[in-house]
């Protein structure tokens, strides 16, 4: 099996049989990541450059640990410390950096299609680890596999994405993957943060009653608000947000069953997500971002050994 792609740009062009493979492969890495010795040769003798135009935590250590367990080379690139601030293009950067003999290019950047764009200029193959407000592969793929450890399975699964639907990456393409998987998707979050026409173009069910959403929903994945993509005030204040939208213990113990928790971090406590419900049982956000290691693990390995 090997996959259709060359690049992972977003699960927008994935094949279902894509995704499967990613994430059987990702359990196999993560067997090998509760080993003593967590390292396999895999990718030994090729040369990553993880390039991060845009602040990140958990994504950046994820993708280099799951490259130095694969024992590939790897370079790290962030903005601040570079030339990009004397001027200099990312596609020059890109370049330069290539001619160094790189084989694989791990982006993060704040514009909507900068991997794509640089998919057609450059030979090495790459993965998007965020690109503006359109996709996050990595991250939904990652959620796909907390989900079918917790629930069984994405088939016929109910999710409900919880926040600011309109600025999240993360949401994307979670709706992308879940879609191809057979899941059922609602969104829910106030009307300035849901795309005025998501239903028709996604095919998710729409609500701005969170309660509602969680009623129907198994699994709830709720998102930070993405104040730095947003240009004018979209909500009254960050306290009512909480009291609307927010997801705490009182609104969980009033459903009729317990479903599960997730959240991509960051996650802002007392805002879109109360602590105790971050730190409860429900609560999976830890294991999202243990299985991110091993996704990325699969996602590299797969591109660096594809056949054709
Ligand atoms: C997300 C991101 O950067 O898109 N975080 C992540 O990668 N885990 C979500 C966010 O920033 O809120």
């Amino acid at each position: 099996m090997t996959l259709s792609t060359s690049n992972l740009l977003g699960i927008k062009d994935l094949q279902p049989d894509d995704i499967r493979l990613i994430l059987d492969t990702a359990l196999q890495f993560k067997d090998v990541l509760q080993r003593p010795v967590k390292k396999v040769p895999s990718l030994r003798d090729v040369t990553i450059v993880n390039l991060f135009f845009e602040n990140s935590t958990r994504t950046r250590i994820s993708f280099e640990l799951a490259e130095k367990r694969l024992s590939a080379d790897v370079l790290n690139f962030t903005t601040s410390a570079s030339s990009v601030s004397k001027g200099e293009t990312m596609l020059d950067t890109v370049n330069n950096i290539l001619s160094m003999k790189v084989d694989m290019v791990v982006l993060r950047h704040s514009a909507s299609g900068a991997p794509h764009f640089l998919a057609k200029h450059i030979p090495a193959a790459i993965v998007n680890a965020g690109d503006g407000i359109n996709e996050h592969p990595t991250q939904a793929l990652l959620d796909a596999l907390s989900i079918t450890e917790a629930t069984g399975g994405l088939e016929g699964k109910k999710i409900a994405i919880i926040g600011d639907i309109m600025h999240s990456r993360v949401a994307l393409s979670n709706i992308y993957l879940l879609n191809k998987m057979g899941a059922e998707v609602t969104v829910a979050g106030p009307p300035t943060l849901i795309p005025k026409y998501i239903k028709e173009a996604l095919g998710v069910n729409v609500t701005y009653n969170v309660k509602e959403a969680l009623d129907w929903c198994d699994v709830a994945n709720v998102l930070r608000i993405q104040l730095e993509r947003q240009n004018q005030p979209l909500f009254s204040s960050l306290r009512e947000y909480n009291l609307v939208y927010g997801i705490s213990r009182k609104l969980l113990d009033s459903l009729k069953k317990q479903i599960v928790i997730m959240h991509p971090g960051p996650i802002n406590r007392g805002v879109e997500i109360d602590s105790d419900v971050a730190n409860g049982n429900e609560s999976i956000i830890l294991q999202q971002v243990e299985n991110g290691v091993a996704v990325r693990m699969a996602v590299l390995y797969l591109l660096a050994n594809r056949e054709g």
